[in-house]
């Protein structure tokens, strides 16, 4: 266990949210919960010990969290399931292991701390490793290397912008191209670390690392996580049985517009551009909001926790009939 721990400093830190996800979510009343994003199982444990007749199946892509999550929660014996795969194929597993009724969901979405802080799986700026950024360590996807190593330029800064949200994508994906065109192909998170550093300059009054919004938009490529993201919401929302909750936990801003406008049409509420003269966003009344604006953690919290600054916390209820 020592080494699943990496870095850190024993225990996890407390699940981001936690008590305003269960206030949400009411695993109190018992039946199936789904949690998307297992990770550490934080959540889910507070699930389990909410209610005796609680059950928890957990989903994650990423094998080490799912081997540590299994021991955390032996204790619950078969009110416990722990899956291997992407929530976005949900239905499946929900059927797969037998079940039709779910209660809640739960998508505490990126990256966990236990991904985090092992230098080897290379999503840091600060730990020498290869780019690799793969949340599914044994998956066929290719790494942050392998995109850098075969992209278009124009792709590159693409997903540098679009993602990271960085204004001088143009010029960081031009240098990475000139690196490859030498022969030179960036294959270390050092590497690019300070290749972006160089590139971007320092900003005034910045306190983030230069690379943190190229980082962040490489792992977002690399585990195509905007991707499905909205049709995963749906098909969860059409998993609830009436008054099933559904809570969504996310971490930054392109994650969290998603997930708002995609429950703002499950509300009923068209979002279609404006003057399109026939809806076609397939808004329909299959939910209602309970978080009208999102649950941010409080100062204790994000003292506690400083990752759990950006976290914003949607949920909503899933209505009887539908319109
Ligand atoms: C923020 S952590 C979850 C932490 C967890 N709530 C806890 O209390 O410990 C997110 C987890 O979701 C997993 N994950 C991210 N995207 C996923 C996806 N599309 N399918 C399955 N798991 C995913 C990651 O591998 C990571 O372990
Ligand atoms: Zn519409």
């Amino acid at each position: 266990m020592a080494t699943l721990m990496g870095g850190m400093s024993g225990v996890p830190h407390r699940p981001v949210l936690l008590l305003e996800t269960l206030d949400c979510l009411q695993p109190e009343r018992g039946g199936l919960y789904v949690d998307c994003t297992l990770g550490f199982g934080g959540h889910s444990e507070a699930m389990l010990e909410a209610s005796p007749e609680t059950r928890v199946i957990g989903i994650d892509r990423d094998r080490t969290a799912l081997e540590w999550s299994r021991r955390r929660l032996s204790r619950f014996g078969e009110r416990f399931r722990a899956v291997h795969g992407n929530f976005r194929d949900i239905a499946r597993h929900v059927e797969e292991a037998g079940e039709t009724a779910v209660s809640g969901v739960l998508a505490d979405l990126g990256l966990s701390s236990l991904q985090l802080d092992a230098a080897e799986r290379g999503f840091s700026f600060r730990q020498d490793a290869p780019l690799d950024m793969r949340m599914d360590a044994e998956g066929d996807e290719e790494t942050a290397a392998d995109l850098l190593a075969t992209l278009p330029e124009e792709e590159i800064a693409r997903i540098i912008f679009e993602y990271g949200e960085e204004r001088r994508s143009r010029r960081i994906a031009r240098w990475i191209v000139e690196r490859r065109e030498r022969g030179e192909p960036v294959t270390r998170t050092l590497e690019l670390a300070e290749m972006v550093a160089r590139a971007v300059g320092h900003r005034k009054g910045e306190r983030i690392h230069p690379a943190t919004r190229t980082f962040q938009a490489l792992r977002i490529a690399v585990n195509r996580e905007l991707e499905g993201l909205s049709v995963f919401l749906e098909t969860a929302i059409d998993l609830l049985q009436e008054d099933g909750r559904l809570a969504v936990i996310s971490f930054h801003s392109l994650e969290d517009r998603i997930v708002k406008q995609t429950l703002r049409r499950l509300s009923g509420r068209c979002e279609c551009p404006p003057r399109v003269p026939v809806c076609s966003c397939g808004a329909r009344k299959a939910i209602e909001i309970l978080t009208r604006r999102p649950i941010s953690p409080g100062e204790s919290e994000t003292d506690e926790n400083p990752r759990a600054r950006s976290a914003k916390l949607r949920a909503a209820r899933k209505l009887s009939f539908q319109s």
